[in-house]
């Protein structure tokens, strides 16, 4: 049987703020961040946590890592309930958060690992060769970074050194929060095949949130889509693209005006549109099944004398199955 790691029951976190009414004065505002949020992660899996901003992504890792209280509802690492076991789930854990903090200005990467490793109890040789071994993994070596101040950073070797820290105790469990965000593409692929590897390699077990649909679905096994404190989909990329009944797109660009058009609409095809570009027609076609009206499509188009330039087939993405569970969530 797969090993749950993480699992997660019912969270409910709910945030009073004041808002702001004048200079003076204020109004208590409650906002839910989250609504009764579950799940579980297995060992060796990455699990995306994908959802826009507000969504409840960070308050989710903060409860998971200790750092959040919830309301209610329960949670557990490893078998350790967060709030029970704190520390046992803090052993276990090793946390990346977007905004890094806690880092020396001015201490070197290299030294503030090293502060960080003395903290968590490593000590001589084993220190040593830790902290070496994590510099060269997330590249900074190869940066020629590891003793530069840290104050010296940029965000990629910022991100790079977080993702080093997370990775001290060897921890296996990994809470990563958009760890690329902001990140250039060679630093964001660096963190990502980490991941990759660290889980499907090492069998560590991953909870990685993003906004960024692209990024999800190359990096994650599975993927929970949450809106609104709440998990609305969850699945592989491939299930959650088929549990949309969106329809496949036909691109197709053709040497002509309106009038092919007009058609596209003679042969009953409703759902289309089409685009004069510098004078080309590029018409979209969302249908079911493409393969079934391709052949006379193309017969048609080609037989009143028109020049097909393009076509193309698009499956539906993951962004239109963001867009349209957000849209239904938000119904
Ligand atoms: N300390 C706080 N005080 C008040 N409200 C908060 C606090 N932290 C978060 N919130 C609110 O809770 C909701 C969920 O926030 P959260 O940070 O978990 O979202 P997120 O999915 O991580 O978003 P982002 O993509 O912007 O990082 C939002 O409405 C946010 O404004
Ligand atoms: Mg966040």
């Amino acid at each position: 049987m797969k090993q749950e790691v993480i699992v997660a029951d019912n969270l409910v976190k709910k945030y009073v703020t004041k808002k702001r009414k004048g200079l003076l004065r204020g109004e208590k505002q409650v906002v839910e961040a989250l609504r009764g949020v579950s799940f579980k992660i297995h060992r060796g899996e990455i699990v995306g946590l994908l959802g826009p901003n507000g969504a409840g992504k960070t308050t989710t890792v903060k409860i998971i890592s200790t750092l959040l209280i919830p309301d209610s509802g329960d949670a557990w690492v490893m078998g350790h309930h967060v709030v029970r076991e704190a520390k046992r789930v803090r052993e276990k854990i090793g946390i990346m958060l977007t905004v890094e903090k806690g880092f020396y200005n001015k201490l070197t990467g290299r030294e503030n690992l090293e502060y960080f490793a003395a903290l968590y109890g490593l000590s001589g040789d084993e220190r040593r060769r830790r902290v070496e071994y994590l510099l060269k993994l997330v590249g900074l070596e190869e940066l020629g970074s590891s003793d530069r101040l840290f104050e010296e950073y940029s965000l990629g070797m910022k991100a790079r050194l977080g993702f080093a820290r997370a990775l001290l105790r060897d921890p296996p469990v990994l809470l990563l929060d958009e760890p690329t965000l902001g990140l250039d593409p060679p630093s964001s692929r660096r963190i990502r095949e980490l991941v990759k590897k660290l889980a499907h390699e090492e069998g560590k077990t991953i909870l990685y949130t993003t906004h960024n649909m692209f990024e999800a679905e190359i990096v994650c096994d599975r993927i929970l889509l949450i809106n609104k404190g709440r998990i609305v989909a969850e699945g592989t990329p491939e299930e959650l693209k088929n549990m949309i009944p969106r329809l496949k797109t036909i691109n197709i660009v053709v040497k002509g005006d309106q009038r092919v058009g007009e058609l596209i609409k003679g042969m009953g095809i409703e759902k289309y549109e089409a685009k004069p570009i510098d004078g080309l027609l590029s018409i979209r076609i969302n249908i079911q099944k493409p393969e079934e009206i391709l052949d006379p499509l193309i017969k048609k188009i080609v037989g009143n004398g028109y020049e097909i330039v393009s076509l193309k087939i698009e499956e539906p993405t993951l962004e239109d199955v963001f867009i349209y569970f957000a849209e239904k969530t938000s119904r």
